[in-house]
């Protein structure tokens, strides 16, 4: 610790901080990863300073090539992050005043750290969703590339996790592509809310200068100026937004990754994963475990607990820029740094697994899966009323359950003690394919339904489209 004050604030302190204060106060060790999009905004901001006629020519131009050296110093990673400076935006600041001299004194008019923080982690959030959008659109295409392969394997589908009616994998999978569409959606609503730029909100009330925020926020890719000074420097909705997006996402995820982790048991034994997906046991010789599914399944309590986090220190701040405001980076970082791991591991995990069809259909004519098809027989062919259907199939269920039989096997004199009227026709709708192919509705899981949305899905996920 030096002696001295803060050399960047410190004209009226006497003293240096004790230990633990700047120990509570610095930011460095985390928003450090803002250099590059805080050295961007300097650079617009600094171009704008000397167009507006507030700094000279001369200045604006010593400046931005002494952010650049910046820059390459940072990516080279030979900067000298120092924790007496605080935060990124002082670390910058002063490396270029050693860089660029005088000239690099004027970069801080018409500015304050309160809107330059705002702006860089707008800019980094913006560059993290596009990340992240690209990275959900690889998981829907490899989802839809196996959905096509198995658009006509059947298999149980469940509610309450009991068999419930067949459907086919194809099907299953494609479920999750238009999820992850509408969390695309989400990210995307987010990131059209967030596009205003805070910069030269100043500190809080604007500034006297003649500055031009259009031309900031039009060199920084953002759409406009946000239009209010008080709320340009203490808005964090921005990052709130894209967390409940992340956590929406990550509860996707985690379906599926607990899916994955069901079907690789024993018991279901309907997909397989590859050596590069699972791991051995150190003890048991004959394990083979699902932990990325499982690892993904967890992420969720990171991501949705970096939300609530967020959400617990903005609630009750008043305006405007409040020091809390610090603590808005580091669950956001690692949110979403787990969210992009989490998405780029089931998109391997899914282009890995293979179903195994044997075991699917097996499972899938069990439990009286066809029940329905035999009760809408009842009402197509006997004009039967639903509810009476429902009756006279439940007799029948239980007539297969008592004899231990399915009721594709129960001989046709068993169902016409029950309804006399049924007729040898019936058994055309007991089978599981049959059963899954006359599901032709709009959505629903006949295989040729499904062959149809998994090559439309990938036509419009490989040509780009942004939603699609
Ligand atoms: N490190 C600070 C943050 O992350 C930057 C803004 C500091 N502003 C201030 N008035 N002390 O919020």
């Amino acid at each position: 610790m030096t002696s001295e004050s803060n050399k960047m604030w410190g004209g009226r302190f006497a003293m240096s901080p004790a230990e633990i204060m700047e120990e509570i106060n610095a930011s460095i060790g985390f928003d450090k990863a803002l250099a590059p999009q805080d050295i961007r905004g300097s650079k617009a901001h600094a171009a704008m300073l000397a167009d507006a006629g507030i700094i000279t020519k001369a200045d604006a131009e010593a400046i931005i090539a002494g952010l650049d050296k910046v820059a390459a110093e940072v990516a080279a990673g030979t900067f000298e992050w120092k924790r007496s400076l605080e935060d990124v935006h002082m670390n910058v600041e002063s490396r270029l005043k050693e860089i660029a001299g005088t000239p690099a004194g004027r970069l801080h008019t018409a500015r304050s750290r309160n809107d330059q923080v705002a702006t860089d982690f707008r800019l980094w959030v913006r560059d993290q969703i596009d990340g992240i959008d690209a990275a959900l659109k690889a998981l829907q295409l490899a989802l839809a590339k196996k959905a096509e392969a198995h658009a006509a394997t059947v298999m149980p589908g469940f509610t309450h996790l009991q068999p419930a009616q067949p459907v086919t994998f194809g099907h299953h999978l494609l479920a999750y592509v238009e999820m992850f569409a509408r969390d695309r959606g989400r990210f995307a609503d987010a990131r059209k809310r967030l596009n205003e730029s805070p910069l030269g909100s100043a500190a809080l009330a604007g500034t006297s200068f003649p500055i031009d925020r259009h031309k900031t926020a039009a060199d920084l890719g953002f759409d406009r100026p946000m239009s209010n000074s008080l709320d340009g420097v203490s808005d964090r909705d921005f990052a709130l937004e894209t967390l409940a997006a992340a956590t929406i996402a990550a509860v996707h995820l985690s379906r599926l990754a607990e899916e994955i982790v069901i079907w690789m048991t024993p018991q279901f034994g309907f997909i397989t994963l590859t050596d590069k997906f699972t791991t051995g046991s150190s003890i048991m010789p004959q394990k083979r475990n699902p932990d990325a599914a499982e690892l993904t399944r967890a992420k969720v309590g990171r991501i949705a607990g970096a939300f609530q986090s967020l959400v617990i220190v903005m609630k009750g701040l008043p305006l405007a820029y409040s020091k809390d405001m610090q603590e808005d980076k580091e669950a956001t970082f690692d949110a979403i740094a787990s969210l992009k791991l989490a998405i780029a591991a089931m998109a391997g995990m899914v282009g890995d697994l293979e179903p195994v069809p044997d075991r699917m259909r097996a499972a899938a004519g069990r439990g009286y899966s066809t029940a329905t098809d035999l009760a809408d027989w009842l009402v197509r062919e006997l004009k039967m009323p639903f509810r009476d259907a429902h009756h006279v199939t439940g007799t029948i269920v239980k007539l297969a359950e008592t004899s231990g039989t399915d009721l594709e096997a129960l001989p046709l004199e068993a169902m016409q003690g029950v309804e006399p009227r049924i007729t040898k026709d019936v058994y055309s709708v007991l089978s599981v394919e049959n059963s899954v192919k006359s599901r032709t509705s709009y959505g629903g899981t006949a295989p040729q339904n499904v062959l149809k949305m998994a090559q439309g899905w990938i036509a419009c996920l490989e040509l780009g489209s942004k939603t699609g």
